[in-house]
């Protein structure tokens, strides 16, 4: 693991923001695996910020998100496609064409994950994936299992999980049970990751990172075997790993 404390908030977004767009100043085409949630907003406040600097362009990249709420259309306020849209894709002239999200609606659940299996494949590899962490260990929508779920599939979020994303509802009876995400095979072939965490509700899963252990009931423990993951926190995060 590369691995930085930063002081702030702030800093770790502006640090995550230096990788993303080194990256893509790199390679233009670049593939790029986005994550929604609270931790990345500042990294994509930075990026808009760039944007408009004319520091980085998104013009050839491609995109891919985790995951996406079972039973949400694209366009539904809490949908994770309108949340990147919003705050990223939308305001860096992103166009559709260049975006890859599992779909949310479907009839037939094996085959919306085998549809967004052979968008995976048919890319080869995620270049740079961008990674938030459950306080439970969960990375993408992978949750606590007994097992490691390899590809795309659907998961019964847990009640933690359910609880924790309440707040971007009205309600919490109105948090979709169900998820769509990217296994854990699909995160480890990415060729970078890049995983960030802030809030001091982390920190024990972030320790999981350097436990020695591969467990799937930490699912971010597997990252430990993954050859190339840089990872930004908050002092708040850091205290348990000194
Ligand atoms: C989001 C995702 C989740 C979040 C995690 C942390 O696409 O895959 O794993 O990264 O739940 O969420 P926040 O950042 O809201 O604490």
């Amino acid at each position: 693991f590369q691995w930085m404390v930063c002081d702030h908030y702030e800093e770790m977004s502006r640090q995550a923001a230096q990788i993303v767009a080194r990256q893509i100043q790199q390679k233009p085409d670049s593939v790029i695996g986005f994550a929604t949630g609270s931790t990345p907003l500042g990294l994509y406040q930075e990026l808009v910020r760039m944007y408009h600097n004319k520091e980085v362009s998104f013009e050839r990249i491609q995109t891919f998100n985790l995951d996406e709420y079972v039973g949400l259309a694209k366009d539904h306020p809490q949908s994770y496609y309108r949340f990147m849209w919003d705050h990223l894709f939308g305001q860096v002239g992103i166009q559709e064409s260049q975006i890859h999200f599992p779909s949310g609606i479907f009839q037939d659940a094996k085959q919306a994950c085998e549809e967004y299996e052979i968008q995976l494949q048919r890319i080869g590899a995620i270049d740079l994936q961008i990674l938030g962490i459950g306080a439970n260990g969960h990375i993408g929508f992978n949750e606590p299992s007994d097992v490691f779920v390899m590809g795309t599939h659907i998961v019964q979020l847990t009640e933690r999980t359910i609880e924790a994303n309440a707040r971007f509802f009205q309600d919490k009876s109105e948090v979709p049970r169900q998820a769509i995400t990217m296994g854990i095979g699909n995160i480890m072939k990415a060729r970078h990751i890049l995983l960030l965490a802030n809030d001091e509700s982390k920190a024990e899963a972030v320790q999981s990172l350097f436990s020695g252990v591969v467990d799937p009931r930490v699912p971010a423990s597997i990252l430990q075997l993954h050859p190339n993951v840089s990872v930004l926190v908050t002092s708040e995060v850091a205290y348990l790993l000194k």
